[in-house]
């Protein structure tokens, strides 16, 4: 009994000296919008690195299915990105074109068509605060112009 709440003390010590795991949860919104002309509205999304959550909307504001001009939001490290948008074409368009259970997909929401909007919370657990992350559009083609910078920390 008294070594377990002495390793319950440690680890509190440690969780505060770590500041790693925040006591609070914040949740920061981002909203970015996709064109008929292929276009992110924003090359560069940044949240302070003490957002535990993102809370992102994708608008779509022009006025073609997504069949023919889908656009959906997917963040990745930037390394990663490359190999992702590849993997998300042979996923298909069944799939959303986003990888099914792919580690490298930190958050992706669906893939929407003109008019439409779609909302997207996920945790930041998974980012470095400065590390080199790239959002982009995973629809075919999409990404040579659809993509930027998302920037934590
Ligand atoms: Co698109």
């Amino acid at each position: 009994m008294i070594v377990r709440n002495l390793g319950v003390r440690l680890v509190a010590v440690m969780v505060l000296a770590a500041g790693s795991f925040p006591a609070f949860s914040k949740t920061c919104t981002l909203s970015i919008d996709g064109t008929d002309t292929m276009q992110f509205s924003a090359k560069e999304l940044s949240v302070a690195a003490d957002c535990t959550e993102v809370q992102l909307t994708l608008k779509h504001t022009g006025k073609l299915p997504a069949a023919a001009m889908g656009h959906n939001w997917v963040l990745t490290t930037t390394a990663d990105f490359g190999d992702v948008s590849k993997a998300a074409i042979a996923a298909g368009a069944a799939k959303g074109y986003v990888p099914e259970g792919d580690a490298r997909v930190i958050a992706a929401t669906k893939m929407i068509g003109g008019g439409e909007s779609t909302t997207l919370t996920f945790s930041t657990a998974k980012l470095k605060a400065g590390g080199d992350y790239t959002f982009f559009c995973s629809f075919p083609g999409h990404s040579v112009l659809m993509k930027g910078k998302f920037n934590f920390g």
